[in-house]
């Protein structure tokens, strides 16, 4: 059995930056959940953070999360979203300064659990996708550490059929469907997603898609048509165990107060 967090859209901004689009503080969002983190008993093996570590993706911004982030003691493991620039994570986060725009696909077995990356943004775009060279890397890795359960960390989670794009557009229907059928039968646990900022467990194709709401806002999921944005933030506490996934939502204190309002026109302009 192994405990273990997943994290997502934290969008934090580094504070000199005075970053004015943000509809709450995700500065002081990050210190409550790290006080929640710090005071467990009973560490985690290790974190996902599923993507939208910053707001504007400029490496000022990385490198204050990073400081942030440094004395957690337990690994984390990082995937972009389209918050994230590539040239800016590699730089404030990873101080690597070479193949600055390579999609940040990657993985890691911790304690027992084999954890694969994939980087599903796409400069310049809200929406994800993943190239030739994600999907030969993913399936890749699926073949290595046979037994060992896999858990697919991705920003952008699949689409669960032709009309699922809600609140806005995640994974397209070719690539949702290129990567279902890329992880038939092969020991995929779960897969660990943000970008809509809400809680939300679907089973797909045999396979539970965990969607964390997020350090920036939530969305009030009875609204709509439209989106209606509110407080609200979390994380989650993972327990992998032979028979599957467990996954308990962490909700950060909040009044729930309504945000903004967005006309379903707005969303739509959104994809
Ligand atoms: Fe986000």
């Amino acid at each position: 059995m192994t405990t273990f967090l997943h994290l997502t859209d934290f969008h934090v901004s580094d504070p000199a930056l005075a970053d004015a689009q943000l509809l709450t503080d995700t500065e002081a969002r990050l210190g409550e959940m790290l006080g929640m983190v710090a005071a467990m008993e009973r560490k985690p093996a290790f974190a996902v953070v599923s993507g939208d570590l910053t707001n504007h993706g400029d490496v000022a911004s990385y490198r204050y999360l990073r400081g942030r982030l440094s004395g957690l003691g337990f690994p984390l493991v990082y995937a972009l979203g389209n918050h994230d620039s590539r040239p800016g994570f590699y730089r404030g986060m990873l101080d690597r300064s070479h193949d600055l725009e390579e999609p940040y696909c990657h993985e890691a077995v911790i304690d027992g659990v084999h954890v694969i990356v994939l980087d599903s943004s796409v400069p310049g775009r809200i929406g994800g996708a993943l190239d030739d060279e994600s999907f030969a890397f993913l399936d890749r890795a699926l073949d290595d550490h046979h037994g060992v359960a896999k858990i697919i960390v991705v920003h952008h989670a699949p689409a669960l059929d032709a009309t699922s794009q809600l609140p806005w557009e995640t994974l397209g229907q070719a690539d949702s469907a290129r990567l279902a059928a890329a992880i038939r039968g092969r020991n995929v646990a779960g897969i660990l997603a943000g970008h809509v900022h809400v809680d939300r467990v679907s089973m797909w194709n045999g396979v539970p898609v965990i969607v964390g709401a997020g350090l920036h806002n939530a969305f009030d999921p009875l609204f709509g048509p439209g989106l209606r944005a509110v407080a609200g933030a979390g994380f989650a506490l993972c327990t992998l165990r032979p028979a599957g996934l467990a996954v308990t939502f962490v909700p950060l204190p909040s009044d729930r107060r309504e945000l903004a309002v967005l006309s379903e026109e707005k969303v739509r302009a959104f994809r």
